[in-house]
């Protein structure tokens, strides 16, 4: 099948999508991105990513470059062309292209938009998901505003390639006083042995999850308590289930942590529910 990518407002055959080698987000990481998740090929939380989307291009100084009605015709557009029945959408938005400057180019540039989409492989999520996956600690080595959502992610890409190495799907990244922050594209959650949900606080220092932002309206609706606070990798280690969210995996059990087995080694009833029930309390476009 052959694939399209939107780039600058026009659609273009995937071979033929390309930026210019002075793009500000490929010499400085001078972009923002968003990643939603494609079901029955409709967005899920589209609203929401378009938010958290205006708040990065705030806090990097750019405009959203067209209407949030319109950008959310571009997305859907790329859905459709690509058929996308389950899968994600990427949206990217640079500075635009300048002579290599730090500084921003004056005048300001037109940014530069490319809207890419994938199918993702559902059995093999649903089989992962079923299992349970394995995390490993890392340090956790990023700069200060991991809230804003920029392409800057080498840390990340680390630490995943670390994990990867070590025969598991995702790394933690653990803070100086040892706290576990978040997974390199994940949020990181644990169920405590009374069954409270522990997820840390939502500040500089973790991306502000979609998935799970929306896990916390479905967590009240189903009566569990849940503590905004810094876990500590060995808190972790005891837990009796941990898990982690994001848009393109949903809830996703974790079963091992640096190889020590979490709970009976199983995805929990908590995890296990909550993955269930979470497209009743996104919202589906
Ligand atoms: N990652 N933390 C980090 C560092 C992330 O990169 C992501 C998302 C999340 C989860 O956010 P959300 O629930 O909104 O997907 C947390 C996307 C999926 C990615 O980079 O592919």
């Amino acid at each position: 099948m052959s694939r399209y990518a939107y780039v600058n407002g026009r659609y273009l055959p995937f071979r033929d999508a390309m930026v210019h080698v002075e793009d500000r987000g490929y010499q400085f990481a001078d972009a923002v991105y968003e990643v939603c998740e494609v079901r029955a090929g409709r967005l899920i939380d589209e609203r929401r990513h378009l938010d958290r989307l205006e708040r990065s291009l705030n806090a990097i100084r750019l405009r959203l470059p067209m209407s949030r009605a319109a950008l959310g015709v571009v997305l859907r557009e790329v859905v459709a062309r690509n058929r996308i029945g389950f899968g994600m959408v990427y949206l990217q938005i640079s500075r635009g292209v300048a002579r290599r400057d730090l500084a921003f180019p004056v005048p300001e540039r037109a940014p530069c938009i490319v809207v890419t989409a994938r199918a993702l492989n559902r059995v093999r999520l649903e089989a992962l998901a079923a299992a349970g996956i394995a995390v490993v600690s890392v340090p956790d080595d990023r700069w200060g505003r991991v809230d804003i959502k920029t392409v800057g992610l080498l840390p990340n890409v680390l630490a995943r390639q670390t994990a990867i190495e070590k025969g598991a799907r995702e790394a933690w990244l653990v803070d100086e006083s040892g706290a576990v922050t978040e997974g390199a594209s994940t949020n990181a959650w644990i169920v405590t042995g009374d069954g409270r949900l522990v997820t840390r606080h939502a500040d500089r220092a973790i991306l502000g999850g979609i998935t799970r932002s929306v896990l916390f309206d479905a967590v009240k609706a189903l009566g569990l308590t849940i503590e905004e606070r810094r876990f500590a990798l060995a808190e972790a280690y005891a837990a009796r289930e941990a898990f982690i969210t994001s848009a393109t995996q949903n809830v996703m059990p974790v079963v091992r942590i640096d190889g020590r087995v979490i709970g009976d080694g199983k995805p929990g009833p908590v995890a296990t529910t909550l993955r269930q029930e979470f497209h009743r309390f996104a919202e589906t476009g």
